[in-house]
């Protein structure tokens, strides 16, 4: 029996890696936290699918449907069947092939399956990409401030600075871009590529038109950096016409396109995938196969039961997460349009509150005239039962404390009437105590 009287030894916590105390690490943690305090709260915070949608008698149809694929079309004997999905497996993933046809499919995008990593989530895809690029200390990522800070957080771990780069009004300021990459340049670093979410953003929910996205795509070219497409709200886009993906577009390699099925599938699958087609000098391999060499060395290989989950949803809509998410897509929409014209009827004359509109997403992002950071929220959880996300943690230096994100994407309709009446009594309430003067 172990003696626990024994005492215990303690780890210094300066003695490991700094990006532990990062508040890119710890920002998860602390919302979680605030969440599980107030669990009867009307929660805008979480970017979670709808989950009515979700029955768990999906899950052996999807796995017999991937197998069904793998003995029809693949021939495979059921030896090889059970092989595929119960032993270790192809590091860059047995699905590559069906992943490849649903970006034809939905994306606009040809990409050869052997350019295709399938990963776990796109945030295993984030790390490996960014362990690639960082090469030595001059080595740095841009990003569009305020950015995911899933992105924020990989970076820190494989020590590679993010340097803010201005969103504007469409999503990326090209100006700024030039600036920082010509700043960065003369201080002797290497900027290497600009993550940037086209689609939707998390956390602003803005979009680029098609006009910006082929003059990013020649700032790239330009400044010879290359482009991290990240891409997981594009498909919910309501009625209207979706510009091309950065990818799509890509004629030279410029872009890496990252991909998530946590929102069109099932985040619990954790399956994501990188599309990296870049030729590698001296090599006759592509990026994709460097990124695998570092995946070999983290996860291995992507669960082969989660990756012929997602296959069997792609095989049962023809490859197409569109088609397969068309009740998902209104159920958005209709969030969405729900969200922003509550705030307009609970907030809309209130002096100093306003919000955007994005066409598509799961996020909108309030602006008010008061301070609403950590404290704030655990106070509108406790006070107003209503939680929501301060956008200060998006952000790599200062800005957002005048703002919060709601995100729409797991309430139904009753459930974001509710929520809008917390949240309005609160930043009422709020304002009005800060001196502020509220009319309704
Ligand atoms: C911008 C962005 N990228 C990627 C993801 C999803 O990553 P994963 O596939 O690891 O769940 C999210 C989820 O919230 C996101 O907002």
């Amino acid at each position: 029996m172990p003696d626990s009287s024994a005492p215990m030894i303690e780890l210094d916590p300066a003695s490991l890696h700094p990006a532990l105390t990062d508040p890119a690490l710890t920002a998860m943690n602390f919302l979680n936290e605030v969440a599980s305090c107030y669990p009867d709260a009307v929660s805008f915070a979480p970017g979670r699918p709808f989950e009515e949608f979700w029955d768990v008698a999906q899950i052996p149809r999807y796995l017999e449907r991937f197998c069904e694929h793998l003995r029809k079309d693949r021939g495979m004997d059921e030896a090889a069947v059970v092989r595929t999905l119960h032993q270790y497996g192809r590091t860059k993933g047995v699905i590559a092939d069906i992943v490849a046809r649903h970006l034809g499919a939905d994306e606009g995008i040809t990409a050869a399956p052997d350019a295709v990593v399938v990963t776990v989530g796109c945030q295993e895809a984030m790390v490996l990409v960014l362990r690639a690029l960082r090469a030595t200390d001059r080595d740095v990522v841009l990003a569009v401030d305020p950015t995911y800070v899933g992105l924020t957080g990989a970076a820190r771990l494989v020590d590679m600075p993010v340097l803010p780069v201005a969103s504007g009004a469409e999503g990326v300021d090209r100006e700024d871009l030039a600036r920082c990459v010509a700043e960065a340049r003369a201080a002797g670093l290497r900027p290497r590529a600009l993550y940037v979410m086209p689609d939707f953003a998390n956390p602003t929910g803005l979009s680029m038109p098609e006009e910006g996205r082929r003059a990013l795509l020649e700032t790239a070219e330009r400044e010879d950096i290359l482009l991290l497409e990240d891409n997981p709200y594009g498909l919910f886009c309501g009625a209207a016409e979706r510009p091309p993906t950065l990818k799509a577009l890509d004629t030279t390699g410029r872009v890496v396109y990252l991909g998530s099925f946590a929102k069109t599938v099932l985040p619990g699958a954790r399956v994501g995938y990188v599309v990296a087609d870049q030729r590698v000098r001296g090599s006759a391999g592509i990026f994709a196969d460097e990124l695998a060499k570092i995946k070999s060395m983290i996860t291995v290989n992507t669960s082969p039961i989660s990756q012929a989950i997602v296959a069997g949803r792609l095989l049962e809509n023809d490859g197409s997460l569109d088609l397969a998410n068309t009740a998902e897509r209104h159920q958005y929409q209709r969030n969405l349009s729900q969200l922003i014209d509550g705030l307009g009827r609970r907030l809309g004359s209130v002096p100093g509150v306003s919000w955007n509109q994005p066409r598509g997403g799961f996020f909108v992002v309030v602006t008010v005239p008061v301070a609403v950071g950590d404290a704030e929220l655990e106070y509108s959880g406790r006070a107003h039962g209503v939680l929501w996300t301060p956008m200060r943690h998006f952000y790599g230096g200062a800005g957002g404390e005048h703002q919060l994100r709601l995100s729409c994407s797991s309430l139904d309709g009753d459930r974001i009437e509710q929520g809008l009446d917390r949240l309005a009594a609160f930043l009422i309430e709020a304002i009005t105590s800060a001196g502020g003067i509220c009319e309704r």
